[in-house]
């Protein structure tokens, strides 16, 4: 018995969406069915909607500041879904995760010092390093028996180049991996040993299915909780990217204040109306409807990955241990990226992200969005089928 509808699908055209509005200006043709950008086809709890709305209704939307109760709504939420006590000086606010990755980055290296991250990995870790001139240090994941792994010998040897901060993306994007207790252990010790900074991003936290479960490395060990910089948001679980509110959990006092620094030089001060009622009140009231949207998630995880095994021989499915995301291993078929985002376009009229984006180790994987309801998701799927189907 569920008591929220992931089933009917709902027409987004005309509400300027990124994932359906641009299809024609990206890929050419409003035809192809979006399953690329990682948002979601579903409605938020109707709690949400709700505080939205009487918030509208008052009809004044003048500057709005952050609330302790909505400080407490994020430190509860931690608390409940991931068993983190956190204190409510450690919340700063955010318009989202890839601002707050250029910010760490700003507030705690220079010019010309390395960054580190592994991929393939979500792109903006690569263009918010570059872009504000410092450097990609690159410790590629490993993957073994269809799953990533951390390379240990390598990431202590990157660590060693002297590199100040490492982005760590928990869970992985787009690899799908839940890090476990142990490797964030490792992880953690090998960053204290170099001296070296954590900005953690666990914007999928609370997408993550059993038996695995999130732990956030700043709730590990008192020594990784002063280093680390955890950005989380209620934007990717309860799809409201479109609010553009995350917060930035820092305990460590002195890293806090060079982070807030840095959001003050750049004019930050505090969020959108919208996005504040629209995170208090996801954070407050909705952990039933993300309990039944992650039993129609894993539904349509297996419904995929089935999908793939029956249909499609030389693609394998990565099985994701969080996230929405399935990470498809093309390799087999040896066709370059360009080939692959070819067929899927123009025979499949289907839109996935092409796996070069995520840098090296992407190349020849592709990654569909597993988000919608059940009806989509197989067309979808058969759009992929009949892409790699051969050419007549
Ligand atoms: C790992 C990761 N970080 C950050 C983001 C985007 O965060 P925001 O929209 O809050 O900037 C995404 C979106 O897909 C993501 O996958």
């Amino acid at each position: 018995m569920t008591n929220y509808d992931f089933h009917t699908p709902i027409n987004r055209e005309q509400t300027n969406s990124v994932k359906w509005g641009l299809r024609k200006d990206l890929f050419g043709s409003d035809e192809v069915l979006p399953m690329w950008v990682a948002d979601m086809e579903f409605m938020p709890p109707n709690e949400v909607i709700e505080a939205l709305e009487k918030r509208i209704q008052h009809k004044i939307y003048g500057y709005t500041y952050a609330s302790a109760s909505t400080t407490n709504a994020i430190t509860e939420w931690q608390k409940k879904r991931h068993n983190w006590e956190i204190s409510k000086n450690a919340v700063l606010f955010s318009l989202g995760v890839v601002p707050s990755i250029a910010a760490a980055i700003l507030a705690f290296t220079e010019k010309g010092d390395k960054v580190m991250l592994q991929s393939p990995v979500y792109t903006p870790f690569f263009s918010m390093i570059e872009g504000n001139e410092r450097v990609v240090v690159n410790s590629p994941l490993i993957l073994k028996d269809d799953q990533y792994e951390i390379d240990f010998v390598d990431f202590e040897e990157r660590l060693k180049e002297g590199v100040k901060l490492f982005l760590l993306c928990n869970p992985h994007n787009p690899g799908g991996r839940v890090w476990t207790k142990d490797e964030l252990k490792k992880i953690g010790d090998l960053c204290c040993q170099y001296n070296c900074y954590i900005l953690s991003d666990e914007i999928h936290a609370d997408l993550v299915y059993t038996p695995h479960q999130h732990l956030p490395i700043a709730s590990l060990d008192q020594r990784f909780k002063e280093i680390t910089i955890t950005c989380i948001a209620p934007t990717k679980t309860f799809n409201l990217a479109g609010l553009q509110a995350s917060a930035v959990l820092i305990e460590n006092e002195q890293l806090r204040k060079l982070f807030s620094d840095v959001q003050a030089k750049q004019g930050f001060f505090t969020l959108s109306t919208f996005g504040l009622t629209g995170m208090e009140a996801a954070y407050r009231y909705g952990d039933t409807w993300l309990n039944e949207l992650l039993h129609y998630l894993e539904e349509n995880r297996r419904i995929s990955i089935q999908f793939i095994e029956e249909n499609l021989p030389d693609i394998k499915a990565i099985e994701p241990e969080g996230t929405y995301l399935l990470w498809l291993d093309c390799r087999k078929l040896q066709w370059s990226d360009d080939e692959i985002q070819e067929r899927l376009l123009k025979k499949g009229k289907v839109a996935l992200e092409p796996g070069n984006k995520y840098g090296s180790g992407g190349e020849g994987f592709v990654r569909l969005n597993f988000a919608c309801s059940q009806t989509v998701l197989l067309d979808g799927l058969n759009r992929v089928k009949h892409a790699f189907s051969n050419l007549s």
